[in-house]
Formats: C-alpha cells, structure tokens, sequence
C-alpha cells in the first residue's frame, strides 16, 4: 500500500492508473477505522481494481464545542488495517494541503432539501462540511465508483443528491452498517463510552427492530416515534431526535409514503449517537 499526502502525487499516480486501464474504487474516511470502514473497503474491491482510501479529520464538518479536536487520530493502526484487506493507496493530506485558505475563504457546495432536517438541522454547516470535502476528494481521486456507510445514511443521500445534481461520473454504493454483537453500530465514538455504556446503547438498535415491526403492524407514525423515545429514554440516553423519514427526500414519512428510513440521534453522557433502519411498506 502506498501512503501519499501530496496532491500532486496523488493526481500521478491515478492518472497512471487510468492510462494503462484501471478503474477506481474510493472509500472516505475520518480514520480511527473499526469493521465498518473495512467492510466499506472490501466493498469496494468488488467493484475495481484500485481502492483508494482517505483518512481526513474534516474540520469543515464540526461545528463549535464538537470534538474535532479530541477525534482519535490513529494512523499506524489504521494503516495496518488497510494493508490487512489489500488497500492499494491510502491519501492522508494536511488541513493545510486541503484548505489553504483557511475553512471561510473557500468555495463551498451545498445541497438543500435532503441536508435540511434531522444531522443537518441539529448540526448546522454539517453536510455543508461534508459534501464540500467529498467533493474536492472525488476531483483529486476521480473514482469510478465510491462507497458510503448507510449507518450515516442522511449523509449517504447527500452525497448521493450532489452526485446527481452534478452529474458526476461516479457510482455511489450504500454499504449496511457493522454492528457490535448487542447491535450497537460500530462508531469511532464508541471509543468514548464504557463497556457499562456500551450495554446501554444498544437499546437503540433493539428499539429500532421493534418499531419497524409495529410500522409494518400500520401503527401510526407519532405512537412508534413515542415508543423509541421511552425505551431509550429509559435506558438514561438523552435525545436529540427520533424522526421517520421519506428515504429520498430525506422529509418526515406523510401517509402513503412507502420507502421509509426511522432516524435516532441521542446523547448517551457527552457522547453522540447515530442509528437509522430502512423498512419498506407494503
Ligand atoms: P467516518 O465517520 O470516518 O466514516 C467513513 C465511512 O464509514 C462513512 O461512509 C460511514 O458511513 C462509514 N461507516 C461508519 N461507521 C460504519 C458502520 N458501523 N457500518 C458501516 N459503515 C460505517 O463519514 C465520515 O467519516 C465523513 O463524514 C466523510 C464521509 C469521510 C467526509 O469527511
């Protein structure tokens, strides 16, 4: 596996990939990487020849008082990671290679509609950061094809949003999300929470699995949102929101809506959680 930060460099080295024939396969990242990012990987290789990974801490994506500055930063282990499932480049540029302007001087992309509600009303500039920073890894890394966790999965239709919107060449994958045996999704916050929290977390999953029950038993919208908050709510997580959602539009489910996408965020002491389900009704 090669590691590059250059921006040059990487630009040679895919050009010469593309000379002689190669597709790419591309998965962003923030490092700290755990089996969700690998399985994210091994995605990829079905779909060409090259991956390239990027660990990049975006701190166009953190808002004041989040933990930008307390993200694990692990990058021999990561490396080893990458290297265990074949990686062919991993790009790890510098805040300064990437904003050399600083974060207010730089054009920005942002995708309304689907950024509007749930992350990207309780983390305002959020998917602004996010769609800004995929964009300008998508011009350097030109991939073919680039995979998304569907553990991030308002994130995962922004993305998908701006690719068509801009029509850009790219094929976008949403991967399912890699859970702890208690159901948690894997996080490089979990690092944040004790094994007692860690237990107490996964009431979130299994409230999730029992809504998307009662949603298929036709209960109504507001008694299942209801339902999850009590049964997190009890187990001493605080909310943040507990939402249903049209998946494409990324708006709240009105009646008939089939495609469906229930969205929890909570508190869990100063650590925050994320957690999603598809369910698609009849
Ligand atoms: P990060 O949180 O490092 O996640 C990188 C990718 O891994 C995302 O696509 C995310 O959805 C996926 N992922 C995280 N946990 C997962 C899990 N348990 N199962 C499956 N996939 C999982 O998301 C970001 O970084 C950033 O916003 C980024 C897209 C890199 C832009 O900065």
């Amino acid at each position: 596996m090669q590691t590059i930060s250059d921006l040059t460099q990487l630009r040679q080295q895919i050009k010469t990939w593309k000379q002689q024939g190669d597709t790419v396969a591309f998965v962003p990242t923030m490092g700290n990487l755990h089996q969700g990012h690998i399985s994210l990987v091994e995605e990829a290789k079905k779909h060409a020849n090259r991956v390239v990974v990027s660990i990049f801490v975006n701190p166009m994506q953190f808002g004041e008082g989040e933990d930008l500055d307390k993200y694990p930063r692990t990058l021999p282990a990561d490396s080893e990671k990458l290297i265990a499932v074949d990686t062919d480049l991993l790009f790890t540029p510098t805040a300064q290679t990437i904003y050399p302007k600083g974060l207010n001087a730089q054009t920005y992309i942002e995708v309304p509609g689907v950024s509007d509600n749930y992350c990207g009303a309780s983390r305002p500039g959020h998917f602004r950061g996010v769609a800004t920073i995929v964009n300008k890894l998508f011009n350097l890394v030109q991939p073919d094809v680039a995979c998304f966790g569907e553990k991030d999965f308002q994130q995962l239709q922004v993305i998908r949003t701006m690719v068509e919107d801009l029509a850009m060449p790219i094929e976008i994958i949403g991967v399912p999300t890699a859970r702890e045996t208690n159901g948690l999704a894997k996080s490089s916050r979990n690092g944040y929470l004790s094994s007692a929290q860690k237990q107490q977390a996964g009431i979130i999953y299994q409230s999730l699995l029992q809504a998307a029950d009662k949603l298929q038993q036709q209960k109504p919208l507001e008694e299942v949102k209801a339902f999850i908050a009590e049964q997190i709510s009890q187990q001493g997580l605080t909310i943040d929101y507990i939402e249903i959602a049209e998946r494409s539009r990324m708006q709240d489910a009105v009646a008939g809506d089939k495609k469906l996408v229930i969205l929890v965020a909570a508190l869990l002491g100063q650590t925050r959680l994320i957690d999603n389900w598809q369910v698609d009704l009849n």
